[in-house]
């Protein structure tokens, strides 16, 4: 037998660090890929670890490197390289109070505040107080932080903060991070199952047992059996059309979590980012204005100043988008957009720390940033809902458990502060795995699984890849799904435009049942994934209608026409969403107060 198979025994305290080996691939997996070939051989192929991680983002690697500090047998089960993970992708920045002239206090106060007072404060108190012991630690991994002269790591201005408290990496922060992260991943030489897109999570008895997963390589089903899982896939950017969100962040983790039983929580609120190119969608760094940036209208003039006169450009995202937004439907955009102004920022800063954006300009917008105003708009960028969970990532439904884009905390509420987000994968990543790891101290010997879950998964996928060849494509479902999250349910809504998005995404859902996979192969059918893919992207989409539709109030970045105030006597309240075969139920549960009592918000 496989010496993966075995319990490890040792769940309550930290071992040693892992040793240096090698082998990530080589070694690993070809040890994966040999036991699966005997397995198949038997019939069935099935895995067994402690605690299996879903996805390899930050989240995600920082819960498995977690999980096996504290002993158990851990896999990373991710449909992409992790170095292809969507954390790469974040530019700006990560925050924590590292300043003696800072405190945690005060970026819990900034939190909390940028929340529109829906985030749960004692989960952000978690994510302010742990940050600076969570910087030092990347940065003793190898993270090339900017410095400055004296050493100490530089910081720069972000939106909604009272102090420049963004670590950064130039504008390539996520990368840099992300980068480091999975050479500590290398060296644990965790097991993994790279391009294996999870299709069900298995729950039995009350108790998520393991995943299902499809080794894209072959096609083949496997069933993964563990004591606990942890989902950390990031967000779901692709139920919109744009969004800064890469082609793979199409929510899996959050939908997998919502079939199986988990609530799902406030997914009514969706970040629109200030500042994103025409037409791609693609981000250009909060960063940039952080440096000192102008937003302009057609006239030339530095709107901000009109809606956050103390701020300007740095007041929160979701005041900064709606100030774009009410710019440009009053006829002072220039072409559905403003534009960003750099050019007094000089090429030295330009090209040192923001030159991504400058190549992002130049390739995608053919714009020169050292000498004219790049055109931008605000788009979808992250959403603050997500698998509703306790501060250490332990989701509803026993067993599983969540951290980063994918998990609702809540740290972010109606609004998350640029910034953030990094912070709360490896602050959450860290604490969902090791409480996976440690609560297996208190889960005794489960019984043997049915077999039956493979195979029922089997039949579920063959009958979807045997639907007549002239369906429905997937592409066009999807687009369907994205234009009408932009046009219904976006920076601005009203109870009209949610009543037809619950017709438009009910109607997708049916549509969907029509949709064919017209690559009957098995071999990387990835026509076959984005079929599986925009199950979820219809089923979250329900979701955040559902909850937006219900929500009768304007806060953070729900914005109602119909309702413009916040209205705190009625729904100072998370939103829960659950899932049924007829669309979601809603329910609510409490907004967790500690310190910060909500005031009106103004920057
Ligand atoms: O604008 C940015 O660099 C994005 C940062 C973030 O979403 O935290």
């Amino acid at each position: 037998m496989d010496e993966r198979f075995v319990h490890h025994p040792a769940m309550s305290k930290p071992q040693a660090e892992p040793s240096l080996q090698t082998g990530w691939r080589s070694d690993i997996l070809q040890t994966d890929f040999d036991a699966n070939l005997q397995n198949r051989k038997c019939g069935m192929a099935v895995y067994q670890h402690d605690v299996i991680v879903v996805g390899a983002g930050l989240a995600g690697m920082r819960a498995a490197l977690e999980a096996q500090r504290y002993g158990a047998n851990v896999a990373v089960v991710s449909k992409v390289y992790p170095t292809r993970s969507h954390s790469a992708a974040a530019q700006g920045g990560i925050n924590a109070a590292m300043s003696e002239d800072d405190s945690w206090e005060s970026h819990a106060f900034d939190t909390a505040k940028g929340s529109d007072y829906l985030a749960d404060q004692d989960a952000v108190e978690v994510l302010c107080r742990e940050a600076p012991e969570n910087i030092l630690e990347l940065d003793h991994m190898g993270v090339v932080f900017n410095r400055k002269e004296n050493g100490k790591l530089a910081q720069r201005p972000f939106g909604g903060a009272g102090f420049a408290r963004t670590c950064y990496v130039a504008d390539i922060t996520g990368q840099a991070i992300l980068h480091v992260v999975w050479e500590q991943l290398v060296r644990a030489a965790l097991t993994a199952y790279e391009e294996w897109f999870v299709t069900s999570l298995v729950v039995e008895d009350g108790r998520c047992r393991g995943v299902i997963a499809m080794e894209m390589r072959t096609g083949q089903l496997h069933l993964i059996e563990g004591k606990a899982v942890v989902l950390a896939t990031g967000g779901l950017g692709r139920v919109y059309q744009p969004s800064t969100n890469g082609l793979i962040c199409t929510g899996d983790g959050m939908a997998l979590g919502y079939r199986a039983g988990a609530a799902l929580m406030d997914m009514e609120f969706t970040q629109f980012h200030p500042t994103t190119l025409y037409p791609s969608g693609i981000l250009i760094t909060e960063g940039a204005r952080g440096e000192g940036g102008y937003l302009l209208n057609s006239k030339g003039d530095r709107f901000m100043g009109k809606y956050a006169p103390t701020r300007f450009e740095l007041a929160s995202r979701d005041v900064v988008s709606r100030a774009e937004q009410t710019e440009i439907d009053n006829g002072l955009g220039v072409n559905g957009c403003v534009l960003l102004d750099l050019r007094h920022l000089g090429r030295e800063l330009i090209m040192t720390r923001l030159y991504q954006i400058y190549e992002l300009a130049h390739d995608l917008a053919n714009v020169d940033l050292l000498t004219e105003p790049v055109p931008v708009r605000p788009g979808m960028h992250y959403q603050m809902g997500g698998v509703k969970t306790d501060v250490d990532g332990r989701a509803t439904l026993p067993g599983l458990y969540a951290a980063g884009e994918c998990a609702c905390v809540s740290v972010h509420g109606a609004n998350r502060l640029g910034g953030n987000s990094l912070l709360e994968t490896i602050v959450f990543g860290k604490r969902a795995g090791r409480a996976a790891a440690q609560d297996l101290k208190d889960v005794g010997p489960l019984p043997p699984m049915s077999t039956s879950v493979l195979q029922d998964e089997e039949r579920r996928i063959k009958a979807l890849v045997g639907r007549p060849d002239k369906g429905i494509r997937a592409a066009e479902v999807r687009s369907d799904l994205g234009t009408s999250m932009k046009e219904l349910v976006g920076i601005y809504r009203t109870g009209d435009q949610l009543s037809q998005a619950v017709e438009t995404t009910r109607g997708l859902q049916e549509k969907y049942k029509s949709v064919s996979v017209q690559n009957k192969g098995s071999v990387f059918n990835t026509d076959l994934i984005s079929v599986l893919e925009l199950q979820s992207l219809l089923d979250l989409g329900e979701t955040m209608v559902a909850g937006a539709m219900a929500r009768k109030e304007s806060r953070g970045s729900h914005s109602r026409r119909d309702f413009p105030e916040r209205d705190d006597v009625n729904w100072m309240k998370h939103t829960l969403a659950f899932y049924t075969p007829d669309g979601p139920r809603l329910d609510y549960a409490p907004v967790k107060f500690t310190r910060w009592q909500p005031e009106k918000r103004t920057y």
